[in-house]
């Protein structure tokens, strides 16, 4: 299997499920001349978080790590009437960019953008009595994944659906050599899922554009999880 492969099949993908977005690809434009990096999600992946957010009849969706707007654009589309999405994003530069993308997809009456070192936010917004986000999607600063699972907690209910992206980071997590920050932060994240009995998880690699990764994906059940769920191990 190569990126070629991986890429020609993403390609395939979207040119059949996918309409032409126009909004969408004015954002990417608009993050690449801003010199951000092309880490955004896939077309295809944030299609899977739009119909995650409206499977899920989300109303209120929070986000870390905003670059420029892509994914919260996709997360936004898929809530239900009335509802918002939070998200929260350290660079200012990257923030201002990210407002006229959401602006121009229409949302910006629905995305509420915060600015600064997401666990501070997080801890605000928890001090002041945020209420519980139905839907929550860990994409900032891997290094903190840990951290942000536990305040993720503390803004979420019982049901609260909780994803996390790049959790496999080409197969990093496995190399007993790779003591880089953010495998460490992802394998430390897996590690906090596995210990925390309110939240059921899972996670699954992914193949594509942006190489080989995947997203965690979890449920916060608000009670300890069943030992039978716990020992079907792979
Ligand atoms: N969700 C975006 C991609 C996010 S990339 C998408 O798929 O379209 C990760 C983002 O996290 C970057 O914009 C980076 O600036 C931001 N980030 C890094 N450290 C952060 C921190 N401590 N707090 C908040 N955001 C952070
Ligand atoms: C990278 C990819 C991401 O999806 C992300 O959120 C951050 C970094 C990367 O490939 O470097
Ligand atoms: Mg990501």
């Amino acid at each position: 299997m190569s990126q070629e492969l991986w890429s020609a099949v993403d390609g395939y993908i979207c040119e059949r499920l996918l309409e032409p977005d126009p909004v969408l690809e004015a954002a990417v434009a608009a993050s690449e001349l801003a010199g951000m990096p092309p880490i955004a999600v896939t077309a295809n992946q944030g299609k899977l978080l739009e119909l995650l957010v409206r499977i899920h009849g989300a109303r209120r969706v929070l986000e870390l790590g905003t670059l420029g707007g892509y994914s919260t654009i996709w997360l936004a589309r898929g809530l239900a009437e009335g509802g918002r999405a939070v998200t929260l994003e350290l660079n200012a530069g990257y923030a201002a960019v990210a407002k006229a993308n959401i602006a121009r997809a229409g949302l910006a009456d629905v995305v509420d953008l915060r600015v600064g070192p997401a666990l501070e936010t997080l801890a605000a917004m928890h001090a002041a009595g945020e209420e519980a986000f139905d839907l929550i999607f860990i994409d900032a600063d891997k290094q903190n994944y840990p951290g942000y699972l536990e305040w993720s907690l503390r803004l979420s209910r019982r049901g609260t659906v909780l994803i996390g992206d790049n959790v496999v980071r080409s197969g990093g997590i496995v190399d007993p050599e790779n003591k880089d920050g953010v495998v460490e932060g992802v394998r430390r994240f897996y590690e906090l899922l596995a210990e925390e009995p309110r939240v059921e998880a899972t996670a699954v690699q992914t193949v594509g554009d942006k190489g080989h990764d995947g997203f965690a994906l979890g449920v916060v059940t608000g009670t300890r999880a069943s030992s039978r769920s716990r020992s079907a191990r792979c």
